[in-house]
């Protein structure tokens, strides 16, 4: 695992944008897993600055992301697919029919996260996964729970997570109670892994994350088996090593 400090949120922005371009540029073909949140905003908003200077071709990538709100539809702007859309995939050469993000809407939850299974091993697994960390340890939507859930499959939203991410809703009341999420297992297979965690609210579960016990009350935790990890925290999220 390399842990890379950088001073600020746009440090750490540019610095996981540094990764992901090296990435794009040595496999111009690669598989992306993708993430949302206000971590990795900054990363894409960099990746979009150079991607407009012609130094990036995204043409052949293709992209997987980790999760989306169950009951949200693509159009809603909430949604994690529009996030995508309009945080990234609008501003640069991907072809959206190669950009995957579970279906929201989907009527029948458990074939939809076998066929995203299987997604995943069809477009050849991924060859970078960026995640950022929420501030109780989840990682996608996989929170704190008693097993490490293994696929894609739908979770019940803990409180925390439900109050850290009101801010995007209207009301409380709005933000949807559960999600569809990659499992630890898929996010585990990636080949890399780069996570991205700004701020002083993530600094506890970083600390826990690198230094304490694995655990599936703590799902970052388990990054700690993972044989290619790079880590990029500014100071703020630093703080509590
Ligand atoms: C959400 C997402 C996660 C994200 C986390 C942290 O719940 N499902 O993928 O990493 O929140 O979000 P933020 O980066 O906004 O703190």
């Amino acid at each position: 695992m390399i842990i890379c400090k950088a001073k600020d949120y746009t440090d750490m922005s540019r610095k996981a944008a540094n990764i992901i371009s090296a990435q794009v540029i040595m496999k111009p073909n690669c598989v992306l897993g993708l993430a949302t949140g206000s971590s990795p905003m900054g990363t894409y908003k960099q990746l979009i600055d150079w991607f407009k200077k012609g130094d990036l071709d995204f043409s052949k990538v293709s992209s997987v992301n980790l999760d989306e709100y169950r009951g949200l539809a693509p159009e809603h702007e909430q949604s994690y697919r529009y996030f995508m859309n309009t945080n990234f995939f609008d501003h640069i050469n991907i072809d959206k029919s190669r950009t995957h993000v579970p279906d929201g809407l989907a009527s029948d939850v458990e074939k939809f996260c076998r066929d995203y299974d299987k997604l995943i091993e069809e477009v050849g697994g991924v060859d970078l996964q960026l995640l950022g960390l929420g501030r109780n340890g989840h990682i996608g939507f996989n929170e704190p729970s008693d097993v490490f859930a293994r696929d894609t499959h739908c979770v019940d939203l803990t409180p925390s997570t439900i109050e850290a991410n009101k801010r995007f809703f209207e009301s409380e009341e709005d933000v949807p109670r559960q999600a569809l999420t990659m499992g630890i297992r898929n996010i585990m297979m990636a080949k890399k892994i780069l996570v991205v965690v700004s701020g002083e609210d993530k600094a506890e579960a970083l600390k826990e994350a690198i230094y304490g016990p694995i655990t599936p009350q703590l799902p970052c935790s388990v990054l700690q088996l993972h044989p290619d990890v790079v880590i990029i925290a500014d100071e703020a999220a630093l703080s509590k090593m």
